[in-house]
């Protein structure tokens, strides 16, 4: 339990820190019998304000009004005084982030609300969390306990792993049996099946859940490699399909096929699916990690290269993500690719595709420079939460992998842009893979307060000695929203 100081300054109480914060005397008791009043376009914040917040409707403590001027892109103001808060907004989305923000002052101060003026507006407009649900399976709870918990540290991105060599998790229109491959007999279950699969009716939802807080969600299909467990009740669509969805971890041999046109039909039906039930503009298509063993032995593939004059089997890949890309477009959404799909794609992939960096930093700034929109996920700059706290190991996550709590503090996505390809840059996203994730509760701890740090050097960087006072409200935070967290000695 921290011990509540009155003259503690308001900006100890946020992670992210506010871009511009002054702190009253005094504070605001928030309680159950709070009401609050919304103006016209604000109204359907209500349940929101009920849920998170325990208030009534009823107009007495809380206005959240229009802004008299436009604001940045979720910008907001907010002032609390003894008696009153106003929150201000020229948009939805910047007055749910005004909530986040009551949110976290009240929770840090255990219902106590510092009086304090705040004028507040993020630096990158892509602030993402990737969660595989692909090489473990999360419960839709699981999901939105964690897309909640980001949401509050005002992410906006939720980027939802989807299919793996180790699972398939949602249905294809037209292409029936899926499920099959979103289950295994696991020797980490003693054999026994393992598995999920989200229907329709799981993925609306999460994709409602996250909209009421501002998050976009950006399912993934993984192709043309981490096609595994598609293969398993597909097999005809690739090479090296296994019997039944993989156990292990690592890269394996099972790839599509690109010579074959039924892969193009089935991928243009697991796109349209996805385009029915996910309404963000964004469609990740994957592309990392693929083997090239099986398309340089086929006679398939080979005369497909000789045909369309390409050159090896790098740039078949190149090719390959070309025409899933060109699938993404003419279903009027965005391809997202992993780096690969830029080191193989070079000039001939559409300038449309975005970039995510994950290798490293030096895919992003070359594709940015390339007219690229890019985001930064560099697994060796903090941006991997399934890595470890410490190289430690009584500790969860990848052995001998580190993201340490300083790399996720001192994270800047546009390190080694010039001003002109920085443009380009989209924002950052942490990814937080699986294979050493067994259910919810681990996956709060590899995230928190991890992904807490990335989401500031998103919003609204602070230099890392800020953080050893604002780490205690930190924590009250997660433990009111009873989200497991991470407490090592560099915190
Ligand atoms: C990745 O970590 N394979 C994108």
């Amino acid at each position: 339990m921290i011990q509540f100081q009155y003259h503690t300054p308001a900006s100890q109480y946020l992670l992210p820190e506010a871009r511009s914060i002054e702190t009253g005397d005094g504070t605001l008791h928030l309680h159950l019998g709070s009401a609050y009043c919304l103006d016209p376009p604000f109204e359907g914040f209500g349940p929101l304000l009920e849920s998170q917040l325990g208030l009534n409707d009823g107009c007495e403590d809380l206005y959240f009004t229009n802004a008299k001027e436009a604001l940045p892109v979720e910008g907001y103001q907010l002032k609390v005084t003894k008696d009153q808060v106003v929150a201000r907004a020229s948009s939805k989305a910047g007055m749910f982030q005004a909530i986040q923000t009551i949110r976290q002052l009240y929770l840090a101060g255990h219902g106590l609300l510092p009086t304090c003026r705040i004028e507040d507006s993020p630096l990158y407009r892509w602030r993402g969390f990737m969660l595989d649900c692909a090489r473990h399976f999360f419960t839709v709870g699981e999901i939105e306990k964690l897309i909640d918990a980001a949401a509050l540290h005002h992410l906006n991105v939720f980027h939802w792993h989807l299919t793996d060599d180790q699972g398939w998790r949602f249905p294809v229109d037209g292409y029936p049996g899926l499920e099959a491959a979103s289950r295994r007999a696991d020797p980490e279950h003693q054999g026994k099946e393992y598995g999920g699969f989200y229907t329709e009716a799981d993925i609306r939802e999460v994709v409602d859940f996250a909209a009421q807080r501002f998050v976009t969600v950006v399912p993934e299909i993984d192709v043309p490699g981490h096609c595994g467990a598609l293969l398993s009740v597909y097999p005809q669509l690739g090479f090296n399909a296994p019997q039944r969805p993989e156990c292990g971890w690592g890269i394996f041999p099972a790839v599509l096929n690109p010579a074959k046109a039924e892969v193009f039909a089935f991928l243009k039906a697991a796109i349209g699916t996805l385009c029915r039930l996910f309404p963000g503009p964004y469609i990740h298509i994957g592309g990392d990690e693929c083997p090239h063993a099986a398309w340089e032995a086929d006679a398939g593939c080979r005369k497909l290269m000789a045909e369309k004059g390409i050159a090896d089997a790098d740039a078949l890949q190149g090719w390959f993500t070309s025409e899933v890309a060109k699938l993404v477009k003419a279903a009027g959404r965005r391809a997202i690719g992993w780096d690969e799909v830029f080191e193989f794609g070079g000039d001939a992939l559409d300038k449309e595709v975005i970039i995510a960096s994950w290798r490293g930093s030096e895919a992003g700034i070359k594709a940015a420079k390339a007219g690229h929109q890019v985001i930064m996920c560099p697994k060796d700059k903090g941006c991997y939460l399934d890595y470890q706290y410490e190289d430690d190991p009584e500790e969860i996550g990848a052995p001998h992998k580190v993201s340490s709590f300083t790399q996720c503090a001192t994270f800047d996505p546009s390190e080694g842009f010039d001003e002109e390809s920085r443009k380009n840059l989209l924002g950052g996203q942490a990814n937080l893979w699986t294979e050493y994730v067994r259910n919810g509760r681990e996956a709060e701890y590899l995230a928190f307060p991890r992904l807490a740090l990335i989401a500031e050097r998103l919003w609204n960087p602070q230099p890392v000695e800020s953080l050893d006072e604002r780490m205690a409200m930190e924590y009250a935070k997660l433990d009111g929203l009873k989200v497991l967290s991470w407490r090592g000695a560099s915190a």
